[in-house]
Order: structure tokens, then sequence, then C-alpha cells
């Protein structure tokens, strides 16, 4: 087991109607507040209107139009100004991940007197950012709980993952029923992005028994519940776990004391929707069974077989290769069922800049270092083996 550190300071309130004590929330950090939001599912859910009654007696600052896979241009840039012009003492991020990742990095660039791309690429640490609040309307990223953004920037097809203890919010509302409105494709998406989330924590070289049982568990039930949700999307029950595994999943929670495993598919997919701004849950369910296939070797097939007995159910009986074999078919049945496009080109991306996104990848996501490392050529071949 490896040494480690662990806070999250975060406080979760789950559950119906757990807005109502938005107020109280705020009002012990501050009355000037940033209301962030995306491009208008919180109206149509009567979100929006639910918030401006609840803060009546606050001063509130909008930035809407926050897009998925943000911007740093005009998004964060547009933020931090708003911040820096009213005096913002706390920003409400209301919506999915994206929105949530674009208030982190305005509630850093917000204290920052230089240009805020210098914190984003990590050219200049940040001593201090606003408080963030949040809630939440969409499970998927893991935001909620974690002290990561990721802006994009698209003048140079930059994704980056931006991190600093200081981007935790200090308190996540998450109540299930507002993501009853989300669509299937985005509620597919969200199950894609949660599973690989673990999978990254997963398959690594360095485990414990309980990361090992936690991530599996993990696992059956994002398949379970979101299934579910797919099918009946006010299925309070279903959207409540996945919401509640979504949020423990980005942390590292799931893997204290485990190995760095590098976050490989992460790593490329950050170049396919830097690139081709796709949504993220869906690149990553497309390159999950490629990668897995690229790493199948003598000393990662434990793993494999791990995976496929405990979260699959294959028997245990049955030839080890055979069983990695049908782990990974079964990982790609799963995303398939759901209706996630399991090929590159179905979601606009051929073969013209495979090469320069592995050339990316390979310079900026270190994944050399990766559990199973991976040079420019691998990272190209996985992407060809997506197409
Ligand atoms: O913009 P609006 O109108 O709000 O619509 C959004 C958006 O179109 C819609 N939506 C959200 N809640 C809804 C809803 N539609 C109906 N009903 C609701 N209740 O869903 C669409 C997608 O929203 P978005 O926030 O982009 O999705 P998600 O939460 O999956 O966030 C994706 C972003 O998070 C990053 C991804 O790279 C991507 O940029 N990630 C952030 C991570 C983190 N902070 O730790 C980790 C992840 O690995 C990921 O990279
Ligand atoms: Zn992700």
């Amino acid at each position: 087991m490896q040494n480690f550190e662990y806070c999250t300071p975060t406080t979760i309130v789950f559950g119906k109607g757990v807005i109502e004590k938005l107020p109280e929330v705020l009002a012990s950090i501050g009355r000037k507040v940033l209301l962030t939001y995306g491009g208008g599912s919180i109206m149509r859910i009567g979100l929006y209107d639910k918030v401006k009654d609840l803060l009546k007696d606050f001063e509130i600052t909008e930035l809407s139009g926050i897009r998925p896979n943000p911007q740093y241009d005009p998004s964060v840039l547009d933020g931090v100004r708003l911040c820096k012009e009213n005096g913002i003492e706390v920003i409400l991020a209301v919506g999915g991940g994206s929105v949530l990742d674009c208030s982190k990095a305005i509630a850093a660039g917000a204290c920052y007197d230089g240009d805020p791309w210098d914190l984003i690429s990590y050219k200049v640490k940040a001593k201090a950012a606003l408080p963030i609040v949040d809630v939440l309307t969409l499970a998927a990223t893991g935001s909620e709980y974690d002290m990561g953004g990721v802006i994009s920037r698209a003048q140079t097809n930059d994704k980056i993952g931006y991190m600093d203890p200081l981007l935790f919010p200090v308190c996540s509302f998450l109540d299930p029923t507002y993501t009853f409105s989300v669509p299937k494709w985005q509620t597919a998406a969200g199950i894609a992005d949660a599973m690989n989330h673990i999978l990254e924590q997963y398959f690594c070289e360095d485990s414990t028994l309980m990361n090992d049982g936690f991530c599996e568990s993990g696992l059956k039930s994002l398949m379970v519940n979101g299934k579910a949700c797919i099918v009946n999307p006010e299925d309070y029950k279903s959207r409540a776990e996945m919401m509640f595994v979504c949020t423990l999943a980005c942390n590292n929670i799931m893997s204290l004391g485990n190995s760095e495993s590098g976050w490989p598919m992460h790593g490329i997919e950050h170049a396919l929707s830097g690139y081709y701004d796709i949504t993220h849950g869906v690149g990553l369910a497309i390159i999950t069974p490629r990668w897995m296939k690229h790493i199948l070797c003598e000393r990662t097939l434990p793993r494999f077989v791990k995976y496929g007995v405990n979260v699959f159910g294959i028997d245990p009986s049955l030839d080890k290769w055979e069983i990695a074999d049908q782990a990974i078919g079964k990982t790609y049945a799963f995303f398939e069922e759901i209706g996630i496009p399991m090929h590159l080109r179905e979601v606009g991306i051929g073969p013209e800049r495979l090469s320069e996104m592995a050339h990316h990848v390979a310079v900026n996501e270190g994944l050399d270092s990766a559990y199973v490392p991976l040079s420019e050529a691998d990272i190209l071949s996985i992407l060809e083996a997506s197409l």
C-alpha cells in the first residue's frame, strides 16, 4: 500500500428538496454572488426561478451560456471580469460538470492579477480562489466533489485538467430530481464517464482488496442504475444512486493507497474533445475497450481476470485469456447497449488528425509513466483502432 494524504473539504447536501438550505449556506459565505449556468436547461426545469426566488436578499450577477467543454474564451474570461467588476464574494454554479469546471477556473482567476491562463496551464500557482457553492443537475464528472476543472481553449486545441485544492467546492447540493430531465444520450455519457473514472483507478499496479471491492461495486452500481435511468428517467432510486456513485468516482477516494495509474484514457480523450468538441463520456466509451485490448499482456492479465469475474460474473474456471477477452467484449457491449456510438467516425472524427492528436497527447499528458506506459505510437494505435 502506498503513502497518501486525503482531504476533501466539501460538504455534500444530498436528497430531494435540499435546495431550501441554499440561502443559509450562502449567507455564511457572502452576499455578492456570481450565478453561473449553461445554455438554458436550468430554466426548463424551473431551477433558475427557484434559485432566484430563494436568493431574493442576495446581490446576484449572472454568467450564462457556459457550453459543454467550457471555453477559456469567452466564459472563463467573462466570469473573471464580472467577479472583479462586481466585488463577487462567492460563486454559485448551477448545472453540470462544465458549469462547475468553468466556475472553478473563474474562482481562481478572480483572485489573480495576470492572465488566468497562467494558472490553468500551471505556469503560476494560485494563492487564493473565491469560494464555490454548486447545485448539480447532471450526474457524471464528480466535479462537485473534487478539486479539478477541465478547460478548453479552441485557439490551441488545448483541453487542460486544472487541479488545485483551492478549487474544492465549499458545498455541493445534490438533488437527484434535477437530473430527471437529463436526456438519454447525456445520461449514457455520464455513466460512461463515471465508469471510466473508476476504471482509471482500478487498472493500476498496486491496489488493496478494499479498493478493488469499492471500485467493482461502483462499476456494477453504475451499470445497473444507469440502465434503469435510461429506461425510466424519473426513477428516483436509480437517479439517486447514480448521482452518488458519480460523486465518489472522481476524487480518488476509491483508490487511496493504490499506485498511480496516470489516467491514460482521460489523457487520450482530452485530445478528442479538445480538437473536435465531442461529448467527453462518449469519447471515453469509444477509447476504453481499445485501450484495454492494447494493454492486455501477461503482466496486466490478472487485473482483467479480476475485473471480468467480479464485475461481469464471468466463469472463473475459464482460461484466463478467454476471461480477459470476454471482459473487454462485455465492456464494449454495455456501452453499445446504452446507446453510445462506438466508433470515432460516428462522432465526426476521421483519420486526418489522429497523428497530430497522438503527438499532442504524448507531449502534454505524460502517459509514458502510466500503469502501462504509452508512447506516441501506442496512442496512435489506440486512436486508429477506435476509428
Ligand atoms: O448547458 P445546459 O443548457 O445546462 O445543458 C447541458 C449540456 O448541454 C445539459 N444538462 C445539464 N443538466 C441538465 C441538462 N439537460 C437537461 N437536464 C438537466 N438537468 O447537458 C449537457 C452537458 O452538460 P455538461 O456540463 O457539459 O456535462 P458533464 O457534466 O458531463 O460535464 C462535461 C465536462 O466535464 C469535464 C469534461 O471534460 C467536460 O468538459 N470533466 C470534468 C471533470 C472534473 N471536474 O473532475 C472530470 C471529468 O473527467 C471530465 O473531464
Ligand atoms: Zn471523465
